[in-house]
């Protein structure tokens, strides 16, 4: 990985500081391409607006890769990230490669991807836009001032945990394993956000059946001790999941292994109006990070113009956040989507059921005439 070259030039009269970076550009499966170019659009108009030079190399992963190269994370893709300054991703999957008895799987790129950065602080923050709130299936006044920023843990627990796939009869397991570094890592990023934020942590276990938890609840309890500024509280993952919906605007950053992270963030997406709207950011120990949408491929929509854009478009703008360290250029296009939507425009996720909407190139054209 390099580091990005934060100063080419410093221009005295727009006091902008102009940067060139490469960006690794990974569209994969099903609606991959689609929401990836509107993304890729808004940033050449962050770059034309502000002065920088985004350089893109586009690289395979997912159902596209093992269907030209055998490999769902090839060699060249590998290599063509650790030359960039961050990494864009859309989506993996689809129909055709979801055969369970299949050994070789697009998510394995994911995955694999993942493990080898380093990236093991998931971000994903989940707010409810006040126009939507009617969208979503809660009532709206349990929305009001939802904000909440998920801390995955991304590189342990049982996706990385021993696993027999083939046992030869009929057996297979999955091992959830944790060590005391891996959660004080990702512990110390989410209460260093909670203290950016409004200072309260939850933390998601299964502390009451599962050793690996308990092992993750004394350390976030030992960590906790650099961090008396913020209010930690415990929680079961399963009575998560009912808070989650009961008072949803009560949570400000929570923490949680990678598989409940998985789980509740997609239950979270229900409070944004759709899981269309969701970005993230995964990071390591640097700058050097992956931005993906919370979604998935959706095929039964791709190439339709149906798909949402706007996590691919805010998962851009937390690239300029957080690698790039672009806090205006990110602040200008999350303003940017937020305007798009209080001036009405829906895209078919988002749009009241019957009511008209806007394809996924026009939402994309929109945001980007707000950035004029
Ligand atoms: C996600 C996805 C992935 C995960 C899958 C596709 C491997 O669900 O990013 O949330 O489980 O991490
Ligand atoms: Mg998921």
């Amino acid at each position: 990985m390099r580091a990005p070259l934060f100063v080419v030039f410093f221009d005295i009269e727009r006091k902008h500081f102009h940067m060139k970076a490469t960006i690794a550009i990974l569209s994969g499966d099903g609606i991959g391409p689609e929401v990836m170019k509107q993304a890729l659009a808004v940033l050449d108009k962050v770059a034309a607006r502000y002065g920088h030079e985004f350089a893109y190399q586009e690289a395979l992963i997912g159902g596209i890769a093992i269907d030209k190269t055998g490999d769902p994370f090839p060699a060249e893709s590998e290599r063509v990230c650790e030359q960039s300054d961050a990494i864009l991703l859309a989506a993996v999957g689809g129909p055709k490669w979801s055969d369970p008895t299949a050994s070789v799987r697009p998510e394995q790129g994911l995955l694999r991807i993942r493990q080898h950065f380093g990236l093991f602080a998931n971000l994903r923050p989940v707010k409810t836009h006040p126009a939507l709130a009617s969208h979503a299936p809660l009532r709206p006044e349990l929305l009001e001032g939802v904000d909440i920023l998920f801390v995955r843990e991304l590189t342990g627990g049982v996706y990385f945990g021993q696993r027999q796939e083939q046992g030869d009869g009929g057996e297979a397991y999955d091992t959830m394993l944790y060590t005391t570094p891996e959660v004080e890592r990702v512990a110390h990023v989410a209460f260093r956000a909670a203290q950016g934020r409004r200072k309260k942590l939850t933390s998601v276990d299964k502390a009451n059946v599962l050793s690996s938890m308990r092992l993750w609840r004394r350390t976030v309890m030992k960590v906790y001790e650099d961090y008396s500024d913020v209010e930690l509280e415990h929680l079961l993952v399963d009575a998560c999941t009912m808070h989650l919906l009961t008072r949803p605007s009560s949570f400000d950053v929570v923490l949680a292994g990678n598989m409940f992270g998985d789980i509740l963030s997609d239950e979270a997406s229900v409070l944004a109006g759709s899981l269309g709207m969701l970005p993230s950011a995964s990071l390591g120990s640097d700058t050097f990070g992956l931005y993906e949408p919370v979604h998935g491929s959706a095929p039964d929509i791709a190439g339709q113009g149906k798909a949402n854009p706007i996590a691919m478009i805010l998962s851009a703008a937390m690239m300029l956040r957080y690698s790039l360290r672009l806090e205006e250029e990110a602040c200008a296009v999350e303003s940017a989507v937020e305007q798009v939507l209080d001036d009405g425009a829906r895209t078919a996720d988002i749009a009241p059921r019957g009511d008209a909407y806007v394809s996924t190139e026009e939402f994309g054209q929109a945001v980007i005439a707000k950035l004029s």
